[in-house]
């Protein structure tokens, strides 16, 4: 299972600040943003990720992350590898995970948007995949705002709307997918949405003509840090967990 994470876009939600910082460098609390994703996917076993990020952008996670040498995997017991692809435009999630279609070659894949931060383990689902996709919902109070997920009583997607006004389920659909190796022939032909990018979606879509999308329901705390209220609200989560496991480890 190789990792995918796009860290590019356009971080308009942020400026002036992503004008001159990419979104996923600025801190939540300690680390930066991109640190949490990594550390989701090494935590399910995946040492091999290539970062996806808009050029002006690129030296920034070179000169942070390298090759991965921060990052050790749980199973070589060694670093993890991180290799990097550049998104001249930012022109929509799928177009983003195009760009590693020959990294990831014959293997399957775990899409994470870099500005999503997970409590959750994913451990198990990545272990157990096998084949068609995988989508992580989160139970959220406003659903208007998202795309949402509709399933069956077998945890099957049978439809997402995006930002419905009379929203049928409060399932959000997160920023982490795992996919399977269909995932890059799904693209070709794809055509660009009303907004001009390339969504995943339509991907997903077609996932669901195949009945095979199946949704994972998260438990724990999930921040999409793509505003400066979620990205303060992180960054609280974080410190008081820090201080909490700093009283854990005192008693
Ligand atoms: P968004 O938050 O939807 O978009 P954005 O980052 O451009 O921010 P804003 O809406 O404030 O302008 O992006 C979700 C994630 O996907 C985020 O981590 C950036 C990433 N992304 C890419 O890497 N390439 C892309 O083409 C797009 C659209 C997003």
């Amino acid at each position: 299972m190789k990792g995918v994470i796009l860290a590019g876009g356009f971080g308009t939600r942020l400026h002036p600040v992503t004008k001159v910082i990419n979104k996923h460098l600025l801190p939540v609390f300690s680390k930066p943003v991109i640190y949490h994703g990594i550390e989701k996917l090494v935590e399910a076993g995946i040492d091999k990720i290539m970062i996806i990020t808009n050029p002006q952008f690129i030296e920034g996670f070179v000169n942070l992350l390298g090759s991965g040498q921060d990052f050790i995997s749980q199973k070589t017991g060694k670093q993890i590898q991180i290799v990097y692809g550049i998104q001249n435009e930012p022109s929509g999630i799928a177009q983003g995970l195009w760009i590693a279609k020959d990294y990831v070659g014959n293997d399957n894949c775990v899409l994470y948007l870099g500005d999503n931060i997970f409590e959750d383990d994913i451990s198990e689902y990545v272990k157990q995949f096998k084949e068609g996709a995988v989508v992580f919902l989160k139970k959220v109070k406003d659903p208007k705002r998202f795309g949402v997920a509709i399933i069956d009583c077998n945890n099957k997607v049978i439809e997402i709307e995006e930002k419905p006004q009379n929203p049928k389920s409060n399932f959000a659909v997160t920023g982490l997918y795992i996919y399977d190796n269909t995932v890059f022939d799904k693209m070709i032909g794809q055509p660009k949405s009303e907004r001009g990018e390339y969504e995943i979606t339509y991907i997903n879509n077609l996932y669901i003509k195949e009945r095979k999308l199946k949704a994972v329901k998260l438990q724990k705390e999930w921040f999409d840090i793509g505003t400066f209220e979620s990205l303060l609200a992180a960054s609280k989560f974080y410190e008081t967990k820090s201080k909490t496991s700093g009283q854990e480890i005192k008693n």
